[in-house]
């Protein structure tokens, strides 16, 4: 990552001294692989000079400017550090640098030697060459989501700071209203994270000691988690092996009259088969919770997630499509029954301060938390867009390679939260693609069936055959909002070459 200090900037734009196109190529490179950086304490400058004295490039400027990240410049300065003795804008431009561990290029003779951060341009192509070589292509970046978005961020943050209410309040609700509206449902209550969000759910759909809860075979054990710390026994059913969600047909036969709630995930971020599951559910006087924890965004026959079922539980986990920077998760629901009671629970079984009608939790979704989801809220198409785009590239050019792609239905559009593939020798491959700097995760390595922490459930190795052959299979590629077009060819180039194994 590189920081334009201002007269490095002035240079290029303006070709004042006659070396704009010696440097051009590092500054289009920069813009175009997202790594220019400037510090917010440069803008008014910049933008004074222009306007003042370079007039006729002031628009120029501001293109520039747009295609920057703008790192904000910190206030915790040191003013006896030498740099700042000599010449405090170079200081915080090199604060700001700091933050982000960028360089900063610059023309400044004294800059370079004051600055182990700051370096000529001239030394461009032999680091970006070292770095270039180290440089693994990584399963999500999840920097670049939060340095997209930084000023956005920080105004969240700022506001939060500076209201003096720092759990629950304007900024929860803010969020609240805007994502109930997101997910067409009409409530929606945030929790401390996804997990909280099914087992505060659950018990509000009344489920306790001895009921029975129908989950996948195939999904992470969260969605299992829940339905035990409620005293009730998930109950698994095989998925649908082309979709891996939940196969409608097969749940009719796993329920008996403990059965309380069926429970879809929405795994990888493509939905389950809603129509079927609620057809079954109306059948046998069941209620719905969906895991909607890997699929914001995602809509089923057209219609949003987020109370096609009773209620849908989400996770705000950072690596999810909408994330937090840390814990968070919500509930969304068209029951305003199910909703209060679940707003109770989060907040110690209390509608009234130091009044308790039910035994709760503290289990209330962060204001921080919360301003940093408004802002991703308002992105979060666009960054589902970006997702389909790279599942779009991997589904085209991998089709001949073997290895088994995701499947969508008619019905569906997935926000493509995984783009999980299948191999055979799904270890080897990932260890290849390893070696040539391509990380790939595995979602998940063992189904929860098999898991020490259900052995009292007495599950054994081929009881569910289905989700154990995908758990041991499946393959998930790098996808996310910052992953580039280069990095998605590198990585179907590399599968086509290797996925023959
Ligand atoms: C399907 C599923 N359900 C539930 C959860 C739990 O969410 P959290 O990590 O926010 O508790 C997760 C996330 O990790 C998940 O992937």
């Amino acid at each position: 990552m590189y920081l334009f200090d201002n007269n490095f900037v002035i240079d290029i734009i303006t070709d004042r001294a006659g070396i704009s196109a010696k440097y051009s190529d590092i500054v289009i490179f920069c813009l175009k692989y997202e790594q220019a950086f400037l510090s917010s304490s440069q803008l008014h400058n910049l933008r004074f000079v222009f306007k003042k004295h370079y007039k006729e490039y002031y628009q120029d400027y501001l293109i520039f400017e747009k295609k920057c990240k703008i790192i904000k410049t910190p206030s915790y300065v040191d003013f006896d550090a030498p740099l700042a003795e000599i010449d405090m804008d170079d200081y915080l431009i090199e604060l700001s640098a700091q933050l982000v561990n960028a360089k900063v290029l610059t023309l400044d003779k004294q800059f370079i030697v004051m600055s182990n951060l700051a370096m000529h341009p001239d030394d461009f192509y032999q680091l970006a060459l070292r770095e270039a070589e180290s440089e693994k292509i990584p399963f999500l970046d999840l920097k670049a989501a939060q340095q997209e978005l930084s000023s956005e961020l920080e105004q969240g943050f700022d506001r939060v700071l500076n209201s003096g209410w720092y759990i629950l309040g304007a900024e929860v609700e803010a969020f609240e209203a805007e994502y109930a509206a997101y997910c067409e449902a009409k409530y929606c209550v945030g929790v401390a994270n996804g997990l909280d969000a099914l087992h505060l759910a659950l018990l509000a759909l009344g489920v306790g000691e001895g009921d029975e809860v129908i989950v996948p075979s195939n999904t992470y054990i969260a969605t299992w988690l829940a339905v035990s710390q409620c005293g009730a026994i998930p109950v698994p059913v095989e998925p649908d092996p082309a979709t891996y969600n939940i196969d409608p047909t097969r749940i009719e036969a796993a329920i008996t009259p403990r059965t309380k709630v069926i429970l879809p995930v929405h795994l990888y971020g493509q939905p389950a088969d809603m129509e079927p599951i609620l057809a079954v559910s109306r059948k046998f006087g069941l209620r719905v919770l969906e895991d909607g924890a890997q699929a914001h965004g995602a809509r089923y026959q057209g219609k949003a997630l987020g109370a096609q079922g009773d209620v849908v539980a989400w996770s705000f986990y950072p690596g999810k499509n909408l994330g937090a920077i840390g814990d968070g998760g919500a509930i969304t629901t068209n029951d305003a029954d199910i909703a209060e009671r679940i707003s109770v629970l989060r907040n110690y079984g209390s509608r009234v301060k130091y009044v308790n009608d039910v035994r709760g939790f503290n289990s209330r979704l962060d204001p921080l938390q919360a301003a940093a989801l408004r802002a991703k809220l308002k992105v979060l198409d666009s960054w589902n867009a970006r997702r389909a785009e790279v599942a779009g590239h991997y589904t085209r050019e991998l089709a001949d390679t073997g290895l088994i792609l995701p499947f969508v239905p008619e019905w569906a559009e997935p926000v493509w939260h995984l783009y999980v593939v299948q191999h055979p020798q799904r270890e080897a491959l990932q260890q290849r693609l390893n070696q040539l700097g391509i990380s790939t995760l595995i979602h998940y390595p063992i189904p929860p069936h098999l898991q020490a922490a259900y052995a009292e459930l007495g599950f054994d190795k081929d009881d569910f055959p289905i989700a154990e052959k995908i758990h041991q299979n499946v393959l998930s590629l790098p996808i996310g909002p910052h992953l580039d077009k280069a990095s998605v060819e590198v990585t179907i180039k590399a599968l086509l070459a290797v996925s023959k194994i």
